[in-house]
């Protein structure tokens, strides 16, 4: 047989096993291996998403306890948000209550995302606090402030099993209740700092210099979000062309055809942000790829400082390629970081992207 065709077949086989083993029969898992939530719809109802276009499923085969819900009709229509916001399931009775989600790889990194709007849907006008847990592990504190106010979790954990929990635990301070929750598979090999015992929450993850409000799933396989952040002092630059992904976060391309830069070598490039408390632990990774076509004569290199005066990384960008720069930061309330032009550098210093996710 020849090598081409006996290649052939066998990569058929695996299609074949493969698929099996992704949708098999009771597979909670659609055919792209996500799972995609519309809490509180009627037993074995959909709704499609507007903007992604996919499928959401009731949360029927994934729980057996709480109430559903529509919330009022004046937050329905206020287009905060996407259209799964008008239906939740919500959690009068226990402490406890835990989605679950099967059909999982055991080793497998997952990103799991869970979101909220409260709108009025118990007529109480009364925005309730809650924890969300992942398993038996805190992952997020939800912290709602009026009826309107919409809110997500996101987590990016490696499962131990074939399958992941979300708790969502009663405080005293209102009822708990879930809008959407989303499960979407990342590459094992993508965020080395996800193990068994480590996951990354999300706690801001931005678009500099971005075209786009929101990029999202299809552009991202993985359907992280990545929202523009630009601040007034910067100024945005941007390219047609494809930037090469890096292996270890697969920032997409769109993401990293915009950045943003500074007026000249001499300003640079600051960012200040707030943890809740001294023990929250960041992880900063930043996404750097060059996007102008630089004349042979200029020159881009930067140092990367933050707070910590023993920190600095001195960073060259290449020309369509992604990189990335990741450190750690932890033990005070109030950071700042600072891109800033090297002596030698002719051009000031570029951000593509930041994602500043916390330990835990
Ligand atoms: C949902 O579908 C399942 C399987 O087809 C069926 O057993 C069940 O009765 C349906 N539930 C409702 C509420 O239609
Ligand atoms: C997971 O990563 C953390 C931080 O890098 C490390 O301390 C821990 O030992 C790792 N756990 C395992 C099971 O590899
Ligand atoms: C991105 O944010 C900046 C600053 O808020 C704003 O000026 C710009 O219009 C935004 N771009 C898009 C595409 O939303
Ligand atoms: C940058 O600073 C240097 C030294 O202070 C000064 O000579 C130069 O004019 C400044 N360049 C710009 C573009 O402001
Ligand atoms: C950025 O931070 C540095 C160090 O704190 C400061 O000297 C500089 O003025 C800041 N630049 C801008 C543009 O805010
Ligand atoms: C600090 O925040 C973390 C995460 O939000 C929480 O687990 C911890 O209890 C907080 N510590 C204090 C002292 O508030
Ligand atoms: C960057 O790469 C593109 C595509 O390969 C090429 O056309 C361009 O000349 C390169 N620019 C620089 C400055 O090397």
């Amino acid at each position: 047989m020849p090598l081409r065709k006996m290649l052939d077949e066998f990569s058929c086989l695996v299609i074949l096993v493969l698929g099996i083993a992704i949708t098999g029969v009771n597979s909670q898992l659609d055919s792209l291996g996500f799972i995609s939530i519309d809490c509180g719809l009627p037993a074995n109802s959909t709704s499609v998403d507007d903007d992604t276009k996919l499928t959401y499923v009731s949360d029927d085969q994934f729980i057996d306890t709480g109430v559903n819900y529509k919330i009022a009709s004046k937050y329905a229509s206020t287009g905060n948000g996407p259209e799964q916001y008008g239906t939740l399931r919500s959690f009068p009775s226990g402490k406890r209550n835990c989605y679950t989600l099967r059909s999982l790889s055991a080793g497998s990194k997952y990103l799991v995302r869970a979101k909220f709007m409260y709108g009025n849907f118990d007529n109480l006008y009364k925005p309730p606090t809650f924890d969300l847990y992942l398993g038996l592990n805190y992952w997020y504190t939800v912290n709602l402030n009026s009826p309107d106010d919409a809110r997500f979790a996101e987590i990016i954990t490696l499962a131990t099993s074939d399958y992941l929990q979300v708790c969502l635990v009663n405080k005293d301070l209102g009822t708990p209740f879930i809008s959407v929750l989303e499960l979407r598979p990342l590459e094992t090999t993508l965020y080395r700092d996800v193990n068994s015992t480590q996951s990354l929450v999300h706690f801001f993850r931005g678009n500099t210099g971005a075209s786009d409000q929101l990029i999202r799933y299809p552009n991202d396989p993985y359907d992280r979000f990545w929202r523009n952040y630009t601040l007034d002092t910067w100024s945005s630059i941007s390219t047609n062309s494809i930037v090469q992904p890096d292996p270890d976060y697969a920032t997409p391309s769109i993401v990293m055809q915009t950045a943003a830069t500074t007026s000249s070598t001499n300003q640079s490039l600051n960012i200040s942000w707030t943890g809740d408390n001294e023990s929250v632990e960041f992880l900063i990774i930043l996404h750097i790829g060059e996007i102008q076509d630089i004349p042979r004569t200029d020159y881009r290199e930067f140092d990367i400082l933050s707070q910590d005066p023993l920190f600095k990384y001195l960073y060259a960008p290449s020309n369509l390629t992604s990189g990335w720069v990741r450190y750690r930061d932890t033990g005070r309330t109030a950071y700042y970081m600072s891109l800033k032009a090297t002596s030698k550098s002719t051009l000031p210093p570029i951000l593509n992207a930041i994602d500043r996710p916390v330990k835990r």
